[in-house]
């Protein structure tokens, strides 16, 4: 038997044992460990019921990732299907969070008692993927067709209770008493006789399922926004058609064929090449657990707009109190003002108490002084983007701030080791790059400077987590990685524009490609004149002479009706044809799809490829990481370096020769040696 599975025998009962770290995760010497027990408990006379139990911090949580995209052997569902098969009762005893193969394994037992703190979910839809280890067949089974639904589409987990409530559990327990409560269970379904409950064979919910021949509409229309691009819901819902009108057999072979497609599918390639990114982005190579952290129990940050604010409900959130720096008392009272706002906003949504509000208030204080900051562990400055402002800020800030305290900049493209040569504490500097809004966008981009010591970008990384975010570590450059990246893919949107091609074609584009919006609306929501330098003559530019701001003003280069809904605006293609003239700019047949597609993704490869060269990102999924959480990039797009892998680079080589644009040495040298990024 593999070591990952024990089995020992109490009084009749054979308690199996999975030890797989950290996660319990059901890789193969788990399922053969499984398969092995199985045929004990069948076998061994002296076995009259079993429980099924985890060490560590939780029940598995699922397949192991890591074996994909190949089918694993033995198969989960087979294993599962043998334990289900057993003529002695089994029962799933359940902690931590239970999920994917991990429930799978659980309902194919007769019997599911849970920790009353666990959590149990089928996530795969996020990897792309659906519940392929009976999880379609046996949860509507279980819990009826439409909850059955819901988890899988959303792929969020259900707390205990909720999942006793839908009789997905049999009972709840203090975690502390689990174990008690399966052997509990054990000895009382040893003394009794009669059929065991096999989920595969239950067809009260089927049948009701059945007789309801709206269901499934019903399901799309509530889950519509899930389906968007993606290929996984559709399948989910195939195979749970199959469990509501076909015996259990047909229903997995209908499961198994859907799993294997989609195994096989870029899209899955793509998340689950995100789901290791995202977890990747907090490993420094040279920086470990035994690098010593700054205490951060105390913040200031310097200027109260909309950068500041956020960054400030950043920390109050996390339980950090803030000390707020203005100049001005207005600016202060604007500042302090708008982050009421939005946490009196977030309590008539129900989700802070009104005590709550003015607790997180009460732990952001305003100030009109620097020399208030004398006493906090970090100042994270966040005032306009002018060097010479940012000079002046951070040699004051140094005479103020007392010694070992960090002084980060929170600036998005200027230079952090000339802001840190300011100070006699370059080691203590960093850039700590918040994405607007800072209080709502998941990403932080920590700006490693020349001199920034390892407790300082150890410090910052872990910052993100106690934030909440993740944290992506970026080399100084202008833009870092995520703007740098974005930069040529809004240049080029304005180009095409420029030549003649539609902005509803542009941004149609995009969409189907999978963004939310395409980049010319984008610029229009961002605001045209936060983008363009007074006095510019580019297309922005002469938009906001026109007083033409975007969707806050008078629209950009769309109009927008009350419903925020664009048309491309006559005034707008006006100013775009004559800065066309004035450019001595040709206009161009418009572009064909396919070519607004690879006019705007080539050039972020290269753009991609070439910060992976100069050592600014780390590696190609922090690049991807940044793109997602950053730009919104559809994730099962899995980022530009993840897209341009399944793409093919040399195509973009090539692509990019036809354009005129230098590929980058890297991506060059990738294409010719069929190497790949990810
Ligand atoms: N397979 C392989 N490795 C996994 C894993 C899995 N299913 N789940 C987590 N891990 C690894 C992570 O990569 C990470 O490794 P490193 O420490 O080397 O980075 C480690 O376990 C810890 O994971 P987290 O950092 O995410 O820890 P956490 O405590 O924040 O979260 C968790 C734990 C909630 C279980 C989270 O890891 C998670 O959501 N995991 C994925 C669950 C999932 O998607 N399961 C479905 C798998 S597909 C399936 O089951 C198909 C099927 O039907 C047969």
């Amino acid at each position: 038997m593999g070591e990952a599975v024990t089995v020992s025998v109490e009084n009749g009962i054979a308690i199996v044992t999975i030890a797989n770290p950290p996660v319990n995760a059901l890789g193969h010497s788990v399922r053969s460990g499984l398969d092995k027990a199985a045929d004990r408990i069948d076998s061994d006379v002296d076995i009259r019921a079993a429980i099924i139990r985890a060490d560590g911090s939780t029940f598995p949580a699922g397949a192991d990732i890591g074996e994909f995209p190949n089918v694993p052997q033995p198969f989960h569902g087979d294993v599962f299907d043998k334990i289900e098969a057993l003529p002695k009762p089994v029962i799933a005893a359940i902690h931590g969070t239970t999920l994917g193969g991990g429930l799978e394994l659980a309902m194919a037992c007769h019997y599911r008692v849970a920790a009353d703190d666990s959590k149990m979910g089928l996530p795969e839809v996020q990897l792309g993927l659906l519940p392929g280890a009976r999880g379609t067949q046996r949860l509507p089974r279980l819990i009826g067709a439409e909850a059955a639904l819901g988890m899988m589409l959303s792929g969020k987990p259900i707390a205990a209770k909720k999942a006793l409530d839908a009789g997905l559990v049999d009972k709840i327990v203090p975690q502390a008493e689990l174990d008690a409560a399966a052997i509990e269970m054990a000895t009382a379904l040893m003394a009794k006789d009669g059929p065991l409950p096999r989920a595969s064979q239950d067809s009260n919910w089927t049948e009701k399922d059945r007789a309801d021949p709206q269901l499934f509409d019903r399901v799309r229309e509530t889950h519509g926004r899930s389906f968007r691009g993606v290929i996984a819901p559709n399948a989910i819902l195939t195979c749970v058609k199959a469990a509501v009108e076909l015996p259990f057999e047909q229903g997995v072979e209908v499961e198994s064929s859907e799993f294997e497609r989609l195994l096989a599918s870029d899209q899955s390639r793509a998340l689950i090449h995100v789901f290791y990114a995202m977890r990747e982005t907090a490993k420094v190579p040279g920086i470990g657990k035994e690098t010593p952290l700054v205490d951060i129990k105390s913040v200031g940050i310097i200027g109260a707009g909309t950068m500041g604010g956020g960054i400030a409900m950043c920390f109050a959130n996390a339980g950090i109190p803030v000390k707020l720096v203005e100049v001005k008392q207005d600016a202060l009272d604007r500042g302090l003002g708008v982050i009421r706002k939005n946490y009196e906003n977030t309590a008539k949504k129900g989700r802070l108490t009104d005590d709550q509000v003015e607790s997180l208030m009460d732990s952001i204080t305003g100030t009109l002084a620097m020399e208030d900051l004398s006493d906090v562990d970090l100042v994270i400055e966040a005032v306009f983007e002018s060097m010479e402002i940012k000079e002046k800020v951070f040699t004051r800030l140094d005479a103020i701030a007392k010694p070992g305290a960090i002084l980060a900049s929170n600036t998005s493209f200027l230079d952090i080791d000339h802001i840190a040569a300011m100070t006699k504490r370059p080691e203590m500097v960093l850039g700590l790059h918040f994405f607007s809004p800072a209080n709502v966008m998941p990403l932080l981009e920590v700006v490693r400077g020349e001199k920034s010591s390892d407790s300082v970008i150890a410090t910052g990384m872990k910052l993100g987590k106690t934030l909440r975010k993740t944290p992506v570590l970026a080399r100084v450059c202008d833009g870092f990685i995520a703007n740098r990246l974005m930069f040529p893919y809004m240049v080029a949107s304005q180009n095409m524009l420029l030549r003649g091609t539609p902005m509803q074609e542009i941004d149609a584009v995009m969409r189907q490609y999978g963004f939310a919006m395409g980049p010319i609306a984008l610029l229009d929501l961002i605001g045209l004149d936060v983008i363009t330098f007074p006095g510019e003559t580019t297309m922005t530019g002469e938009l906001v002479k026109a007083e033409r701001r975007g969707q806050k003003l008078n629209g950009g280069f769309y109009d927008y009706d009350e419903k925020r809904r664009g048309t491309p605006s006559p005034a707008a293609l006006d100013i775009i044809d004559k800065v066309r003239q004035a450019n001595g700019v040709e206009a161009a047949p418009p572009l064909s799809p396919d070519e607004i597609l690879t006019g705007l993704l080539y050039p972020v490869v290269n753009e991609g490829a070439k910060i992976l060269e100069e050592g600014i990102a780390l590696r190609a999924g922090d690049i991807d990481v940044t793109a997602i959480l950053g730009y919104n990039w559809p994730s099962y797009q899995g980022g530009p370096m993840c897209w341009a892998d399944i793409h093919g680079l040399p195509k973009i080589v090539a692509g990019l020769e036809k354009m005129g644009i230098e590929p980058s040495a890297l991506l060059a040298e990738k294409a010719a040696s069929g190497g790949s990024f990810t």
